[in-house]
């Protein structure tokens, strides 16, 4: 197989190297292709792309196959703890038994925040919308590690910012949830587990002891892992491109949190129960929403549909339905909106038009429904898509920095005026 590909136009021939990755994913180098032709390629919102190579996360789009450091996400779901996968995705091995042991010490020793960020709390207006609160805590806490903002600092201090971010935003979530309750916080309680201790912060109330619930704690365990890195995604291409200009970890994050909120990536989560809920009140015609999916005329997309990767279905779709029948099934829940969940499914992929398009249920159709089984409030759903996204974002910003990779600059087709002179105030009519 050839090495070198051929770009000509008109009479220059521009000889691109092909890249190939260990999946044998092939890719053309184009970065010198301007200086020679000066022709730029051409490809909105990066749809065919590559815009670094990385070794954290495979994905097969066609196949529905997703791998963090090598690791299917089948296996890591039904196996690991949700720290475990956070070290295997920062530090790019499965952790032996004391290194998983240091690694959850070092992060129970971290999970207070400062005392005054709950004055940054008082001034959210109630009814402010979770993400924008987080990606406001997670900017304002530059604020208090000012050191973090130093891009030359040593290596060390960027560990302890990765630590502390680790160990704190299931503290900030929690603190997020009882703002929106109006009840007392709940502070962290370093005896149990990562998972165990956010669920504490979260449903626990200071007024009596809370026993967690082993299945909650288990699906919540599975939910954070299948959202703990996907590759160059919207929110992650985010994080990484804000990190390209050395701006700190904690900005670059809260970017990452601003690209997740959009209903086309994580806030999907929270459109999808939105979307059961109207479904259901307007009577149970999931055919009538089928439709209006399908009429160009109208916008409306069937939330938790499609993928810009996946043309199969997405192996985390698969693993979280299992999760749902077993949770509901286990907390006896019986959801008429996750009937309706299944029917709309059904008749989605028996529809030529979503067959066509291969649009699958996504990794957002069924997490909803699980979240709402265990008592989480419909907007705070994307906030927990970011609490179990932290590790992958920090796995790919710090995979950026030490590949000293360069400020992330895309070109341009520019479709404007051409040059024309600037006219006196007459001459405007
Ligand atoms: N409902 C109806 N039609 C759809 C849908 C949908 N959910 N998704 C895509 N299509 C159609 C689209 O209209 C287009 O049709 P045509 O070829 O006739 O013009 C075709 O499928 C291709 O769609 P696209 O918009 O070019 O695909 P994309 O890769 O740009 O968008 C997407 C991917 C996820 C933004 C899109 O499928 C979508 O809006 N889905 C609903 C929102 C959603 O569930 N987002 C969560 C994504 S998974 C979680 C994450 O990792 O963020």
């Amino acid at each position: 197989m050839s090495d070198q590909a051929k770009i000509i136009y008109n009479d220059q021939t521009f000889e691109a190297p092909v890249v190939k990755g260990s999946e044998g994913e092939l890719g053309l180098d184009i970065s010198k292709l301007r200086g020679s032709t000066g022709l730029v390629t051409y490809d909105v919102a990066y749809k065919n792309t590559g815009a670094t190579q990385s070794s954290i996360t495979f994905i097969d789009g066609e196949k529905g196959i997703l791998r963090h450091r090598g690791y299917s996400i089948e296996d890591l779901a039904n196996n690991a703890s949700f720290l475990e996968v956070a070290f295997l995705l920062l530090k790019g091995h499965l952790p032996n038994k004391k290194e998983y042991e240091n690694y959850a010490d070092l992060i129970r020793m971290h999970t207070l925040v400062n005392e005054d960020v709950k004055h940054v709390f008082q001034a959210f207006p109630n009814g402010s919308h979770p993400m924008g609160q987080l990606m406001t805590m997670m900017s304002m806490m530059s604020a208090f590690y000012p050191d973090s903002l130093n891009p030359h600092r040593i290596e060390e201090d960027f560990d302890m910012t990765i630590t502390r971010l680790i160990a704190k935003t299931p503290t900030l979530v929690a603190m997020i949830q009882k703002k929106k309750m109006g009840h007392p916080l709940v502070y962290p309680k370093n005896n149990l587990e990562y998972v165990d201790n956010f669920l504490n912060m979260t449903f626990g109330q200071i007024t009596q002891e809370y026993a967690v619930d082993p299945v909650l704690s288990s699906a919540m365990n599975k939910l954070l892992i299948l959202h703990a890195d996907h590759e160059q995604n919207c929110s992650a291409s985010t994080v990484r491109i804000v990190g390209s200009s050395q701006s700190n970890l904690y900005a670059s994050i809260s970017a990452g949190i601003a690209a997740l909120w959009g209903p086309s990536h994580g806030g999907a989560n929270q459109r999808v129960l939105e979307m059961l809920e109207e479904i259901a009140k307007d009577g149970g015609n999931v055919q009538k929403f089928i439709d209006r999916a399908k009429d160009k005329n109208d916008p409306f997309r069937l939330m938790g549909f499609g993928h810009r990767v996946y043309k199969n279905f997405d192996p985390r779709a698969r693993i979280i339905k299992k999760s749902a029948d077993e949770v509901l099934g286990q907390l006896k829940v019986n959801d008429p909106i996750l009937h309706l969940a299944k029917e709309l499914e059904e008749k989605a992929l028996a529809d030529p038009y979503f067959a066509e398009r291969k649009l699958f249920p996504n990794v957002d159709f069924y997490s909803g429904i699980i979240y709402r089984a265990m008592g989480f409030p419909v907007d705070m759903f994307t906030v927990l898509f970011a609490l179990g996204r932290m590790p992958g974002w920090i796995a790919q910003w710090n995979e950026m920095r030490k590949a000293g990779q360069p400020i992330g600059r895309p070109r341009q087709i520019y479709t404007g005026e051409v040059h024309r002179p600037y006219p006196s105030w007459d001459e405007r009519g």
